[in-house]
């Protein structure tokens, strides 16, 4: 009797390559980050980050310096820290940040983002930054890593090891930290939106169960990127959070599928891009929630219509039970609703499943996309 069996199949969980594997454990690598830092009556503790509550409210600025997917999880942590915390946060790339001269104090906080905490550009910049007197806050997925070891504090995002070169549930996780640490700096800053940040909290503690929902809905995610195999070029569009989310799933398409693939602002697209629409081209548009951003949402549903009146292929990730963008879509993916700041967590699966696909439909590696390394220790 013969059974067939290899470690390496095993690891991989059942799946073809470990990203397909990554994707699935998001939930449970999101619960993870949260785990013991989200006390039952919204309290968080973020010990380890080991900076005092007197130094936090003494923070002025905010940068975040982090390269590729972890760089638009800084972009996403922008919109969140500025609206909860009011403190003037700027994101940049960590290979521009310290040749630029940047203003940097006492009372500047950095935060510098890293799945392995072994980004030379980023560790750079870490040490640019500690040179300058700046307090320095890593968020990181490798326990015991250089930037974290270099960084005054840390908060490890705990998503497990992550195989795929391509970042998935690092990125969600390094979302979730990043609220974390928003929502932390608000609480012991008090600022006016105490109701706020305590329903954010809430939601917050509830976004496993929201990925669950998002994975079981994604077949014909599946099936629309083996449909597009053929395609020379992707547009994504988003606005305000989407916009960085539009700008993740076209860096996974690039690294994945060998695709050109490009976001725009949405509101951009007047200005100059909405020259490239043209018949069939496929355009991904991320549709903000409804809650609160109503004028947001309005101005991208007309931006669906132009294009597609353009010719444009509409594939549209929006909140279920949302009828207005129905009529434009030539696909609709439904993500659930939920607040306008937390929707990467969600709106970013279905990408991350379109452009694993496209790859294995090109017949790429999946894991192992080529030119790419999983952490870039040379500047
Ligand atoms: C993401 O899919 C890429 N592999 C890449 O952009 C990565 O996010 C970047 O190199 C930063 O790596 P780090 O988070 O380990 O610093």
């Amino acid at each position: 009797y013969h059974v067939d069996w290899d470690a390496s199949a095993a690891e991989k969980g059942g799946y073809d390559y470990f990203m397909l594997k990554e994707i699935v454990e998001q939930p449970r690598a999101v619960a993870d980050t949260l785990l013991g830092r989200v006390g039952v009556d919204g309290t968080l503790t973020l010990d380890e980050m080991r900076l005092a509550p007197q130094e936090l409210r003494e923070i002025s600025k905010i940068i975040i310096i982090a390269c590729g997917t972890s760089y638009h999880a800084g972009l996403i942590a922008k919109y969140a820290i500025e609206h909860w915390c009011r403190i003037p946060c700027e994101v940049e790339v960590a290979s521009e940040f310290r040749y630029r001269d940047p203003i940097l104090d006492r009372q500047t906080l950095v935060i510098a983002i890293s799945q392995s905490g072994e980004s030379m550009d980023t560790l750079m910049a870490v040490r640019y930054a500690r040179e300058q007197h700046s307090r320095v806050l890593a968020i990181c997925n490798v326990n015991g890593s250089t930037i974290p070891r270099e960084a005054d504090g840390v908060l490890y995002t705990h998503a497990g090891p992550e195989v795929g070169v391509a970042a998935t549930k690092t990125f969600l996780t390094q979302l979730v930290a990043c609220y974390l640490v928003g929502l932390y700096l608000a609480q012991v800053r008090g600022t006016k939106f105490g109701d706020e940040i305590n329903a954010v909290i809430e939601q917050l503690s509830r976004m496993p169960e929201q990925i669950e929902k998002v994975l079981g809905t994604v077949q014909p995610v599946r099936e629309l990127a083996h449909s597009l195999s053929d395609a020379r070029t992707v547009l994504f569009l988003g606005r305000h959070v989407g916009y960085p989310v539009a700008m993740e799933g076209a860096l996974k398409l690039k690294e994945l599928a060998y695709m050109h693939a490009e976001a725009f602002a949405a509101g951009e697209l007047k200005h100059g891009s909405i020259a490239l629409i043209e018949d069939g081209l496929p355009v991904v548009v991320v549709v903000p929630s409804r809650e609160g951003r109503g004028v947001l949402h309005d101005k991208i549903v007309s931006n669906i219509q132009e294009i597609r009146a353009r010719g444009a292929y509409t594939i549209v990730i929006a909140e279920e039970g949302d009828e207005s963008v129905r009529p434009y879509s030539d696909v609709l993916i439904e993500i659930p609703a939920v607040p306008t700041l937390l929707q990467p967590i969600v709106a970013t699966v279905p990408m991350q499943v379109f452009a694993s696909e496209l790859a294995l439909a090109k017949g790429n590696d999946v894991d192992q996309p080529r030119n790419l390394a999983k952490s870039v220790t040379v500047e």
